[in-house]
């Protein structure tokens, strides 16, 4: 699924004169760039395909997670609610706060579910953030609605399903504020960073202000001379990146053209076997960088995987995901952290800190061990989607 795959002399090129520029920082040095903004350009391009009023480039998605948190003034005591199947820097951005995840369950799409999400409302709750895993949406009607209902923003962690749509709409462009990532595996990447799009005009402020030392940028002073609007930290992006960014930027559509067609040779090679797909709210709007397939049990997911296997393509089964299930996160569950203040885990603000037990997440477990998730690549030659096709088929055969 990376988008280096789809590197060549356009990369190459935009790399190439930045560095010949010798202009690699995204502010200051205004009197010698004569007029280079690659960061800037790369926020507007990508606020022009989000539709998003803002966009602010980052150093990674997990700072793009970080860095709305502490925008909006998320602390100690607070808690978000997210789910129990992501990527664990979800889980980090909130808890680098100090405030507290809730990991609710997923449903049949493997995101999070609004019903879990529901049930697990308190008081204290400052955003429900569904997560868009594997480049589809999550059922944002739903989550829309529950927002609305108790008055909670939503946010969007789209870090792996940027250039994704639900009924249209560009996934992170839904809540108060959505997440992209651009690391080394995604379908845009640049290496590594991170891009927040939001059209909260007050927001977008203190998040440009905080992911650079609270400076307020200007192009006309020196760097040293402008004004400071908050303490804050370093999340800056650089030209090398910015640059790299305006190039896949414009291959997106591309790449995504690209697995969404090899996707639907192998769906449409293996539609008889009686196979089910993950339930999605917005099938059309994926990106299709997985095949996931839901069968009947657990034990038919084993036989499948095996089949799959001797028929020379491998597959995972999803319970078994240390990366993105919390069921594995050892981590999270000893509060394995370095300070000697250990908010949220001993924390004069949080009451009642989750203990995150393995199969704390009963539904969750139920469908992520049916889940079986072959990975597809932007370029993928015909004997390497016959094989699949071949694997699938075979699984098929060995569990239904
Ligand atoms: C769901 C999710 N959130 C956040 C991140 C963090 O992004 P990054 O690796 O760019 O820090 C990832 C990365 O894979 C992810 O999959």
């Amino acid at each position: 699924m990376p988008g280096s795959e789809l590197f060549d002399h356009l990369e190459i090129e935009a790399v190439a004169d930045v560095l010949k520029r010798k202009v690699i920082h995204r502010y200051a040095y205004h009197e010698v760039r004569e007029g280079n903004y690659r960061v800037d350009e790369f926020e507007a391009k990508v606020a022009e395909l989000s539709g998003a009023k803002h966009c602010l480039a980052v150093s990674s998605g997990t700072a793009a997670l970080y860095v709305p948190f502490k925008a909006m003034g998320i602390c100690p005591g607070d808690e978000i609610i997210t789910s129990s199947f992501t990527f664990i820097a979800t889980v980090e951005a909130i808890l680098e706060c100090g405030a507290v995840p809730i990991l609710g369950d997923v449903d049949e799409s493997l995101n999070l579910s609004p019903e879990s999400a529901e049930d697990l409302i308190t008081e204290h709750t400052k955003a429900i953030m569904p997560v868009h895993m594997f480049g589809a949406a999550a059922d944002m009607d739903a989550f829309r609605a529950l927002g609305a209902k108790y008055g909670i923003p939503v946010v969007e962690d789209a870090c792996q399903a940027m250039g994704g749509t639900y009924n249209g709409k560009a996934l992170g462009t839904m809540g108060l504020w959505g997440s992209y990532s651009l690391d080394p595996n995604k379908l845009l990447t640049v290496g590594e960073g991170g891009l927040i799009v939001t059209d909260d005009d007050e927001l977008y402020n203190r998040m440009e202000y905080y992911h650079d030392h609270g400076h307020i940028h200007s192009k006309i002073l020196d760097r040293g001379a402008e004004g400071k609007a908050c303490l804050g930290f370093n999340f800056r992006m650089s030209e090398l990146q910015g640059a790299l960014g305006l190039v896949q930027a414009a291959k997106m559509q591309q790449a995504i053209s690209m697995t969404r067609k090899t996707k639907a040779t192998i769906l449409d090679a293996v539609k008889k076997t009686g196979l089910e797909l993950r339930d999605l709210p917005d099938r059309e709007g994926e990106i299709a960088t997985q095949i996931v397939f839901l069968l009947p049990t657990p034990e038919k997911a084993v036989l499948f995987q095996k089949a799959a296997k001797e028929a020379g393509a491998g597959c995972s089964i999803l319970s078994g995901n240390t990366w993105h299930y919390a069921k594995h996160w050892t981590t999270l569950r000893e509060g394995a952290m370095y300070s000697r203040n250990r908010c949220p885990y001993d924390c004069p603000y949080v009451e009642d800190m989750p203990l995150y037990r393995p199969l704390e997440w009963e539904r969750t477990e139920k469908i992520l061990s049916r889940a079986v998730m072959f990975g597809l690549n932007i370029v993928m030659d015909d004997a390497r989607v016959e094989k699949m096709i071949t694997a699938i088929k075979a699984g098929a055969k060995a569990a239904l």
